[in-house]
């Protein structure tokens, strides 16, 4: 029984009505970058990997690649192996001959009374240049040095990225909402002796102080036996301080003083190996620590340059918003990356969607002339409930639309194609991950239909593949569920964990690795660690985590890592934390406690175990509800039955309980949770 109760959710059968087709309207196809039919043919594994050459090609190398792909330390990939390439002189100086003076960011504050700011290539090649020269000569960094970024949403955060690219110094952004204490464990596993930051910004109408997280982080930091030697700290109104907390002497350092020694000062760009590492994004996994995501320059490079042109379909003349956060993959790749090394114009949105009302979003897009438009469902479901007929409101046009991060109710996908595109747009929904780069399922936007709430097939050059438990394939059109692999290697893939390179093969390659010293790709299908199936037609709908990841909002937080923070308060004893579905947000979590021996729930230990979650980790991760229980139900070996507290929180039967060591408790909980 205790077997029943723990089979994987990705084999349990699913079932659900197949949607129609929409198809892309005419005049996306009449300017589409990708309307080749024989692209897949291109792509296909009997051209595999010369085909990624397409991609590199779009870039500009120092020195050509020897070797497409080097498999010889399988599976750590080598891309594009040989050549020699600058991720920022390829987003900014090579735009400079013909396109100085387009814009490169158009930075919207989250106050509308601020003006929107255009910031062009030369200005962003200045800006970058600069910063560049000091984080060389100030700070003494160089090529494979870590830097930790705390930024928010600024056109300062993709200029630090990019003068880090410049140098080849390792950027590592954590997302500006994150806590002190979540900065500090990114930082120390990082190595990263500077910390660059902002005094603060603006989120739903109010000055966030974020240098007080920095005060935090190098404190934590340093009871790690981790020294933080410098923290740059940028201005949101240069000679402006926002921060509550002082600058701490000899560390803080205030970065629009410090620029005007850098007056015309340019740092060169560094022609980095393909392979050198360009950031770590530091993700959530099955275990309670943070994993750095390293990935490479050329590789990830010419993936984004890629996907962005046949997939986001930029043009240079399109103006590209994608609202995701920076301090994400989605960001890096396609608010910053992608975008930038096509020359295009990306739009950088400091605030809350709905500030100060739903239709902020439709006036920006009307004040820009936005024509590309990239978002998550949890923004699209809270946009439609607080004004599902606001963007009639607007004069603006999208030939293209994105979704990104969770899976998309078809109900809600409509709305954003016939409210939101004005049945004018073509929608991909796009299935990823942090450690991929970039898109690795989504129809390509002018070739194939859209099927509400399906991602589509593998990206031209992507070849997935679900394989039960046992490792045999589950055939398309089988109406079962089961592991989502993709059977080759890719550009975009990232080359390891920072600093745990065995954790990166257990995790995404062992799995159904048939010979572990196999020097050939085919033996090592990259596990991505979501369950999903395949229709008939070979569109795959992406079911959801099968690991210990919750997605809240989008955002991917592991329930370990909630679990460890729940930890910290004394009087706890165990920690659960288990999914719920909400309406907006797609999952919550609700955490479950029990207290040690000698102590009783009251309202006060409630708010200390939901604020210590915040304080660990962040506001997006506090719980739903926080559960003091008398017992947690455990198996007989003494594991706790997340899966029976999931279907509790859920109001769904938790099956046959009667082989836990504790039944009776499952009862008493269900009763706690109704009232
Ligand atoms: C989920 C975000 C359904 C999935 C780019 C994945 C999706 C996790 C989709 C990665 C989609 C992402 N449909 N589910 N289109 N896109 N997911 O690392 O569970 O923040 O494993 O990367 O989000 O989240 P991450």
């Amino acid at each position: 029984m205790e077997e029943r109760i723990d089979v994987p959710e990705a084999e349990i059968a699913v079932h659900w009505q197949e949607e129609k087709y929409y198809y892309p309207p005419t005049k996306f196809i009449t300017q589409a970058n990708l309307t080749d039919e024989e692209v897949y043919e291109r792509f296909s594994l009997d051209k595999f990997p010369e085909c990624f050459n397409e991609y590199a090609g779009l870039l500009d190398w120092y020195k050509h690649w020897e070797r497409t792909l080097d498999t010889a330390d399988a599976p750590f990939w080598g891309w594009y192996v040989g050549g020699r390439i600058n991720a920022s002189y390829n987003c900014v100086d090579r735009h400079l001959a013909k396109n100085k003076n387009k814009t490169a960011i158009h930075f919207v504050p989250e106050l509308e009374s601020e003006a929107t700011q255009h910031i062009t290539y030369q200005e962003l090649y200045v800006r970058v240049s600069e910063f560049a020269a000091l984080l060389r000569d100030f700070c003494g960094l160089k090529a494979g040095d870590r830097a930790t970024l705390h930024m928010p949403m600024v056109p300062e955060l993709p200029i630090a990225m990019l003068a880090c690219a410049r140098l080849g110094v390792i950027h590592s952004q954590v997302f500006s909402g994150f806590s002190g204490r979540a900065c500090a464990d990114r930082i120390v596993d990082s190595g990263s002796r500077v910390l660059i930051t902002m005094d603060g910004y603006y989120r739903n109408g109010a000055i966030q102080d974020q240098k007080e997280k920095a005060d935090i982080a190098a404190e934590e930091a340093a009871k790690g036996g981790h020294s933080v030697e410098k923290v740059l700290i940028w201005q949101r109104y240069p000679g402006k301080y926002l921060s509550a907390k002082p600058a701490v002497h000899g560390r803080d350092h205030i970065v629009n003083d410090l620029l005007k020694g850098y007056r015309g000062r340019r740092a060169e760009p560094v022609p980095m190996p393909a392979e050198a590492p360009l950031f770590l994004m530091y993700t959530s996994g099955t275990t309670g620590k943070p994993k750095g995501c390293q990935h490479s320059t050329g590789g990830y490079l010419a993936y984004v340059a890629g996907t962005s042109k046949y997939i986001q379909d930029i043009h240079p003349e399109d103006v590209y918003w994608c609202m995701a956060d920076i301090g994400w993959i989605t960001g890096h790749s396609y608010i910053v990356y992608g975008p930038l090394a096509l020359g295009a114009s990306t739009v950088i949105y400091e605030g809350v969607p709905t500030y100060p009302d739903a239709g902020r979003p439709w006036r920006i897009a009307e004040e820009l002339d936005v024509n590309i438009f990239h978002t998550s469902p949890t923004a699209i479901r809270a946009l439609r409930r607080a004004g599902p007929d606001e963007p009639n409101n607007y004069d603006y046009h999208f030939k293209h639309m994105t979704t990104v991060g969770e899976p998309i109710e078809p109900e809600v996908w409509r709305w954003y194609h016939n409210v939101v595109g004005k049945g004018e747009a073509v929608i991909v929904d796009t299935w990823w991950q942090t450690e991929n780069g970039g898109f690795l399922c989504s129809t390509v936007p002018a070739l194939g239909p859209m099927k509400p709430g399906s991602a589509g097939p593998g990206v031209p050059g992507i070849h997935p593949v679900i394989y039960d438990e046992d490792g045999n394939e589950i055939p398309r059109g089988s109406g079962r569920a089961g592991n989502i692999c993709i059977r080759n290697p890719w550009p975009g893939i990232f080359q390891t964990i920072w600093g745990d390179p065995d954790r990166f093969v257990a995790q995404y390659y062992a799995r159904y690795c048939k010979d572990q010293n196999s020097k050939d790709w085919r033996d090592w299908p990259y596990f991505a660690g979501d369950g999903a199936v395949q229709a008939p037609d070979g569109y795959y709908r992406i079911l959801g985590r099968i690991d210990d990841v919750i997605n809240v909002a989008g955002h991917r937080l592991g329930t370990k890592e909630i679990e460890s923070a729940a930890l910290t308060v004394p009087e706890v004893a165990e920690a659960a934390v288990v999914p719920v579905a909400d309406e907006i947000k797609g999952k919550v979590p609700d955490l479950y406690v029990a207290l040690k021996p000698g102590f009783e729930p009251s309202p006060e230990l409630h708010k200390r175990i939901s604020d210590a979650v915040v304080t660990e980790i962040s506001p997006i991760a506090r719980p739903a509800h926080v559960w003091i229980v008398p017992d947690m139900p455990k198996t007989r070996s003494g594991k706790i039955m997340r899966r029976v507290l999931a279907a509790i929180s859920s109001g769904q039967e938790a099956g046959d309980v009667s082989t836990l060591a504790n039944p009776e408790v499952v009862d008493e909980l269900r009763h706690m949770v109704a009232v």
